[in-house]
């Protein structure tokens, strides 16, 4: 059983190291921003609804994303234990999801604070590309694909999210700075929290993070 909560602002590589976190571990890993962009491609309710918000760089309000959340992790598949990407990002959804465990009996065992610089996260968000059809995440000079456009692990087509642009991004990260960054400090009172220097590379960031896992 394995409880993970990868943190950390927009472009830190949540969605990138929970890739391989996800295969290492054999745990599923629960992105909410995947489940929003998976509803707006499927043209729902919810995807009408998120996208207003995401399209700004806002957050989409909690009483839409707890229940959405919640309702994911009392799936089967998270039995044996689970990586969220992107939850919680207030704190009244850490408290939602505190009262969850209440509940079910179970915990957290980390949160991983992934640390890395705005001009860095700036840099990899104008340049990130995300594989239409597996979601393996691509940069344009630092994480080329070996074909331009192309997706190494599936062959998919590679395109830019829309919430990628200098504006949207910028907002991004300020929203986390307000909203979400709380977090650290909530996490630190209840001392499951781990800090990662997320600017080593790839492999390093991993390994770092797997020894935190296994300390
Ligand atoms: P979400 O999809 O969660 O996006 P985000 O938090 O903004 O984070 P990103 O996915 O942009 O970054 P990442 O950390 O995953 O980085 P990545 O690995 O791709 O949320 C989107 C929106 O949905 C939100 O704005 C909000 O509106 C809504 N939402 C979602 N959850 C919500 C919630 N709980 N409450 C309310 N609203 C919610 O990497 C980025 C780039 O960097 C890539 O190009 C990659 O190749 C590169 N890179 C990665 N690692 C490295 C490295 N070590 N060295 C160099 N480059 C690297
Ligand atoms: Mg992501
Ligand atoms: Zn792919």
């Amino acid at each position: 059983m394995l409880n993970l909560i990868l943190l950390g602002p927009p472009g830190a590589g949540k969605g990138t190291q929970a890739v391989k976190l996800k295969d290492k571990y054999n745990i599923p890993h629960i992105s909410t921003g995947d489940i929003f962009r998976k509803n707006i491609k499927e043209g729902t309710e919810l995807g009408k609804k998120a996208k207003e918000y995401m399209d700004k760089g806002e957050l989409v309000p909690d009483e839409v994303v707890i229940g959405i959340a919640i309702a994911r992790l009392r799936e089967g598949d998270c039995g044996g234990g689970f990586l969220l990407d992107g939850f919680p990002r207030t704190v009244h959804q850490a408290d939602e999801l505190s009262r969850h465990f209440e509940d079910t009996g179970g915990k957290i065992d980390l949160v991983i604070d992934i640390v890395v610089g705005k001009d860095e996260l700036v840099r990899r968000l104008s340049g990130r590309r995300v594989c239409k059809s597996c979601g393996a995440t691509y940069h344009v000079t630092g994480m080329p694909s070996k074909v331009d456009g192309v997706c190494d692990e599936c062959g998919g087509e590679l395109f830019q999210r829309t919430d990628d642009t200098e504006e949207t991004v910028s907002n991004r990260i300020e929203v986390y700075n307000q909203q979400t960054k709380p977090l650290v400090e909530y996490y630190e009172k209840k001392g499951n929290i781990v800090h990662i220097d997320g600017t080593t590379g790839l492999e390093n960031v991993f390994s770092d993070i797997t020894k935190s896992i296994e300390a």
